[in-house]
């Protein structure tokens, strides 16, 4: 089943507990945690985290664009995520990194920046719950969809198949009606979207509508039926 995550990056700040009720019926809310060194922009820290998993039923993604994300990331999961994505550019010690994060009771996840390759991360799947590939460089909402990643989440499509791993494929960056069925028919079953859905009159309805436009485009796909 494809799964939508809206990125409260879009969402009004002020009012996050209600930003998160307003997408109602999301998979899990994606929190883009920036720190100025990693990507050009700031954004929030392991305390609105945890009082955002305080206030809303829907589990929380972070998706950590920091320096550091080895010293940082078991805080996310303490304050209450229930997926903690580090970036492979910027981890240390990716395998350990991902192996405390599973034993303190989260999902592993591993970004990659465009210009980052799948391949040299291949013998590190099995340890990983989730890979995610950027489709616009990290750092900002509402950039364009970078149409030249759809390769390598082909590939990464296939290293999975290849393993039989249980592993989830994120996408982020410029999912919208226009792209998603793209990323899906390449092999993408976990679609962030911020704009594309807090951008909308009703983002509840938009989650929904990507949701099915995603699911339609692969219905038959051997993947999409594995969760
Ligand atoms: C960008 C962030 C994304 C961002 C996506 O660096 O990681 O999660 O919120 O926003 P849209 O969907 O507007 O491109
Ligand atoms: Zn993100």
């Amino acid at each position: 089943m494809a799964q939508i995550n809206p990125s409260i990056l879009s969402a009004d700040f002020a009012r996050l507990a209600e930003e998160a009720e307003a997408v109602r019926g999301a998979d899990w809310l994606h929190v883009d945690v920036m720190d100025n060194h990693f990507v050009p922009n700031l954004t929030l820290g392991v305390p609105i985290v945890e009082s955002l998993a305080r206030a809303t039923d829907i589990p929380l993604d972070c998706h950590l664009m920091i320096e550091q994300p080895d010293r940082w990331a078991p805080q996310f999961v303490e304050a209450g995520a229930g997926s903690v994505t580090f970036h492979a550019e910027a981890a240390a010690a990716p395998v350990r990194l991902a192996r405390e994060i599973r034993a303190k009771g989260a999902r592993a996840s591993m970004a990659l920046k465009p210009a980052t390759p799948i391949e040299p991360y291949e013998d590190l799947l099995p340890e990983l719950d989730m890979v995610l590939i950027m489709t616009v460089e990290p750092g900002f909402g509402g950039q364009a969809f970078l149409d030249i990643m759809l390769p390598k989440i082909r590939r990464t499509r296939q290293l999975i198949d290849k393993h039989g791993l249980d592993l989830w494929l994120q996408v982020d960056g410029g999912v919208s009606a226009a792209t998603i069925e793209r990323c899906a028919e390449a092999g993408a079953d976990v679609f962030v979207a911020g704009s594309a859905v807090y951008g909308a009159a009703d983002p509840a309805e938009a989650v929904r509508a990507l949701r099915a436009q995603a699911a339609a485009a692969t219905a038959g796909a051997p993947w999409a039926c594995a969760h």
